[in-house]
């Protein structure tokens, strides 16, 4: 079969395993995508910084690279502007679309969902949410029969990473953060992590597929762990508890037994006997309840380059499969309303 031609935008933590991995695993998985999976070229800010990097696949013009002679665009950037735009640009193209990009999906899914619809694209993001944990596909996928209550756990890892270390050593925030940062678990701007903007777009993103509904970061409760100190750990301590950053999404009745949805980020004193509280580092755990499979927990990494790079190299093989097959992935754009609670009220 032809090859699939992949456009990446970006080179860092995650997009430098994606690299990596397309290149020595090229074989399986064109095996397991039914033809070649060809890096077609890499947009970054700076060639001159990738020497590690074949010179002639790297270019310093995104747009254009999406523009040309792709299959696939592959975003690792981040942020929204000008990112949309290409994303947006290959979606009406027909192009399919890999991103991890939590920030974005969690504003303009909608609009990305329809673009994808429109033109029969695919539009896939495990890695946004969980890093390496598959969870959006059995969401979308193997879920979709079934009739989610509530998803519930810790999503952001270098938060998760603080806090546990603030328990385990009582060591300080700062030195934690930047170790966070150095492990190559933050964002680039940190202050999205600590302050739970990160949490909350994928709480955003989580509640959107659990409960086929928009919910957008803006309407997501959300506090970071910007205030806790030394002392809110030793007195969790003392109380037989552990303070973690939760990403609390449910349906909710209000007094006239109507349903909407209710999602929320916060830093919470648990029992140290719960499970959640045995999730140190920059792992990730959820849990899932729906009416006919009962409670399911997902744990795993949830952070760092390796284990994202697996959660977009799963999507690359998926999209790539599909065009190989004539197929597409699960539709997103014909979502049912129901109405989102307005923040903070539960
Ligand atoms: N900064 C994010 C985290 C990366 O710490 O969880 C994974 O999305």
């Amino acid at each position: 079969a032809d090859s699939v031609k992949v456009a990446l935008l970006g080179c860092g933590t995650v997009g430098g395993e994606v690299a990596r991995l397309l290149h020595e695993q090229a074989d399986e998985l064109a095996a397991r995508a039914g033809a070649p999976v060809e890096l077609a070229g890499i947009a970054v800010r700076r060639p001159d910084k990738h020497p590690e990097l074949p010179r002639h696949l790297l270019t310093s013009d995104a747009e254009a690279l999406v523009n040309s002679d792709v299959d696939v665009v592959v975003e690792l950037i981040g942020g929204i502007d000008p990112v949309r735009k290409w994303l947006l640009s290959a979606l009406h193209q027909g192009k399919s679309v890999v991103t991890a990009n939590k920030a974005l999906l969690a504003e303009y899914s909608a609009e990305l969902s329809e673009a994808a619809d429109a033109s029969g694209a695919d539009l896939y993001f495990e890695a946004a949410v969980a890093g390496a944990i598959p969870l959006l596909r059995p969401l979308r996928e193997s879920l979709a029969g079934d009739r989610i209550t509530r998803v519930l756990g810790i999503v952001n890892g270098t938060t998760n990473y603080i806090l546990s270390a603030m328990d385990e050593t009582g060591s300080g925030y700062a030195e934690t953060l930047d170790e966070a940062s150095r492990l190559g678990y933050a964002e680039a701007d940190p202050t999205a992590d600590v302050d739970g903007y990160d949490a909350a777009s994928k709480a955003a993103i989580l509640a959107s597929l659990a409960f086929h509904t928009r919910v957008t970061a803006h309407d997501v409760h959300r506090e970071g762990i910007g205030a806790i100190g030394a002392a809110d750990i030793d007195a969790a301590k003392a109380l037989g508890r552990t303070v973690k950053l939760l990403a609390i999404c449910e349906r909710v009745l209000d007094a006239e037994g109507g349903e909407s949805v209710s999602a929320r980020v916060y830093p919470a004193m648990i029992p140290r006997s719960h499970q959640l509280a045995g999730v140190n580092g920059a792992f990730n755990a959820v849990y899932v309840e729906a009416d006919a499979a009962g409670e399911l927990m997902f744990f795993g990494h949830g952070a760092g380059g390796s284990p994202t790079a697996s959660a977009v190299l799963g999507d690359l093989v998926a999209v790539a499969r599909n065009r190989v097959l004539g197929g597409r992935g699960p539709r997103e754009s014909a979502h049912a309303a129901l109405p989102v609670r307005p923040m903070g009220m539960t």
